[in-house]
Order: structure tokens, then C-alpha cells, then sequence
């Protein structure tokens, strides 16, 4: 079993002894190797299950940390990093010689992300590398916002998990590839369309990328995966098809009537979208072992974290 503590010389010693450790940002939980070890960047795929076409992101602790990794830092990051880094966005940049092919799947860009949790960033400055670290849960699966969710999939594959309390985003970065000529959003995560746009003074295009164009390999259609089927959409037209007694439901602040109580998660009572992403993940694995058919969810606002919210949802409603 994983030891899960908040030591961060332990994590530390592992981690420059070529060992995987699971580490917590603000967004998930990552499962972390030395970025520039290509041996150690390999067990993260191998403990994940997850294939080789899909690339890591790289985490530093500043700019400063990342210098050595890119290429060239174009013409939109320092505005996008001023604003919103340390936090959660990760850019995608032309990526220098540095970088194993493993990390970055063979691409000439990698992505980058300078993670906002204490804890994290003291252990970055503790190491003279930086991180790359894909979501800590097995390939496909839901991804862990607390380090019990870790333990439960990985716990018998690593040795430790640096325990940093629940994350406070709850979703994982939103990803914008800065290494052509105009930026573009290639997942939609923590960060809102509307915050880049608005700092940006343009609207910057994002382009939902699928397995059968993988801008953003890791985006397949079926992904966190909860174990129980989903229903996304309309969730009166659902509810007529379904056994209510047996049904699980995620909505954003109401109440769904005929679903027994302890079945419902409704993620904002007070209806803020930032509450309900830090609550979704925790929301679609709870329903494990209590006996759920199916689980409905509802369409969130199509505005700000609502769309990170509703693109997560699709997705684990694909089975
Ligand atoms: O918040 C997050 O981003 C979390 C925490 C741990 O930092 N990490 C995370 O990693 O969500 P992961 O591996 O689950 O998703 C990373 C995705 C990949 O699936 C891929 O789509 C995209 O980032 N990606 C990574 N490198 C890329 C590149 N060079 N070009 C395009 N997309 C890239
Ligand atoms: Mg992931």
C-alpha cells in the first residue's frame, strides 16, 4: 500500500531516486516522474495503463524553472502567465531537446503548467527538475481530487502519495496551444473561455479535438468513466425512461423529484459554477456500491466552468 503523507522530503527522495509519486495540485491529483528521466516518464505509463500517443503535462515552479524546456515562448504567453499562473491553465509550446519524445508522445511542442498549490510548488523548488505528471487515476477512469481517490486505483502501484488535502478547482487545467500563429483552447478545464478571452482582448478559438483528430491526444470521447452508465441531457426527457429507485443524479443546484434523497448530488445549492466543478468528480464516483443503475446528469450553463462541467459529463456518458 501507498503511504499518504504531507512529507515533502520523502516525496522529494523518491522522486530523484527515478520513483513515480502521486502528488496534489489545485486542479487533480498528478501521478509525478522526473520529466527528464525517460525511464522513470515510462512507469507513468505503464502504471496508468495509458497509451504512448497521449503526452504529459510538464510542471514547474516558475517560468524561470521552464526555461531549458521551450523553445520559444511566442508572442501570448507572458500576458496568459502574468494573469493566471500559478493556477490552472497549461500551454502548449515548441518544445527544446530536453524533452523526452515519451513526454510529449513524439510532438515537436510540449505542455506546460505552473501548478498553484502550496504544497506542490514547495516540493517543484525542493527539485532541481521539473514534473511531468498526467492525472493520478488508471486510464479512462474518473480523476482523483483527494488522495484516497488515488489510493484506491494506484495505491498498489506506487509507494507514496503526497497528501495535500481535496482540490480546491476539482477540474484539470484548461489547455491552450500557443505554438501557432494564434492561440488556441484545446481543452476546456479550470480556467473559463470567458477569463482568457477577456485578458487576451480577442475571442481565442477552441477547437474540441476527438481521437479521430488529436490535436489533444488524451481528449478520446469515452473517458472518466464512473463504472455506472451516465445519462447526460435533458433531465426530465430521462427521467421518464429510467427506474427512479435506482437512479443516481447529478445537477447543478435543484432538486430532482422521485430520486430518493441520498441518491441526489446537487453539486451548488447556491448555483456557482466554481463550486460545483471543485464537487463533480467526487459527485460521479460516490454512486460506487450503492446498488445505481444509472446515473442522470443534467446539462450545466453553457457559460464559464459550466462548459469544462458539461464536456466532462459527455464524456463519461460515452461508454
Ligand atoms: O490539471 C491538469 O492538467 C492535471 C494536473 C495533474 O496537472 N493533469 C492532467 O493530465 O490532466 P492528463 O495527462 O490527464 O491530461 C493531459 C492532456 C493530454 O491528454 C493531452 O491531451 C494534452 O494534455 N497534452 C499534453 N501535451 C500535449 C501537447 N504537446 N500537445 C497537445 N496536447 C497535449
Ligand atoms: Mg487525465
Amino acid at each position: 500500500m501507498a503511504k499518504i503523507e504531507s512529507d515533502i522530503k520523502a516525496a522529494a527522495e523518491l522522486l530523484n531516486a527515478g520513483k513515480l509519486v502521486a502528488i496534489p495540485t489545485e486542479t487533480v491529483y498528478g501521478l509525478a516522474a522526473n520529466a527528464l528521466d525517460e525511464k522513470a516518464v515510462a512507469q507513468i505509463f505503464e502504471t496508468k495503463n495509458r497509451p504512448s500517443f497521449d503526452p504529459l503535462i510538464v510542471h514547474a515552479s516558475t517560468k524561470e524553472q521552464a526555461a531549458s524546456l521551450v523553445e520559444d515562448w511566442g508572442p501570448y504567453f507572458d500576458k496568459l502567465y502574468q494573469r493566471f499562473s500559478p493556477g490552472p491553465i497549461s500551454y502548449v509550446l515548441p518544445k527544446t531537446a530536453l524533452v523526452p519524445d515519451l513526454v510529449t508522445a513524439g510532438h515537436k511542442t510540449v505542455a506546460i503548467r505552473f501548478p498553484a498549490h502550496p504544497l506542490c510548488r514547495q516540493l517543484l523548488e525542493a527539485l532541481d527538475f521539473p514534473l511531468a505528471a498526467p492525472s493520478a487515476n488508471l486510464f479512462g477512469k474518473v480523476s482523483p481530487t483527494e488522495a484516497k481517490h488515488v489510493d484506491e486505483q494506484l495505491g498498489q502501484k506506487i509507494e507514496y502519495i503526497l497528501d495535500g488535502g481535496r482540490a480546491s478547482v476539482g477540474l484539470e487545467s484548461t489547455i491552450i496551444d500557443l505554438s501557432s500563429s494564434k492561440p488556441i483552447v484545446l481543452r476546456l478545464g479550470g480556467l473559463s473561455l470567458e477569463e482568457i478571452n477577456n485578458c487576451l482582448g480577442e475571442e481565442i478559438a477552441y477547437t474540441k479535438s476527438s481521437s479521430s483528430n488529436p490535436k489533444a491526444p488524451g481528449m478520446l470521447s469515452a473517458h472518466y468513466s464512473p463504472g455506472i452508465p451516465v445519462a447526460f441531457g435533458n433531465l426530465a426527457e430521462n427521467l421518464q425512461k429510467v427506474n427512479r429507485l435506482k437512479t443516481g443524479s447529478i445537477s447543478f443546484c435543484r432538486k430532482i423529484a422521485g430520486i430518493p434523497e441520498n441518491q441526489q448530488r446537487v453539486l451548488s445549492p447556491r448555483c456557482d459554477l466554481k463550486e460545483a466543478a471543485s464537487k463533480l468528480f467526487e459527485a460521479l464516483r460516490s454512486f460506487k456500491g450503492q446498488d445505481i443503475d444509472v446515473i442522470l446528469a443534467e446539462e450545466f450553463p453553457n457559460e464559464g466552468l459550466g462548459r469544462a462541467i458539461n464536456d466532462r459529463l459527455k464524456r463519461a456518458s460515452v461508454a
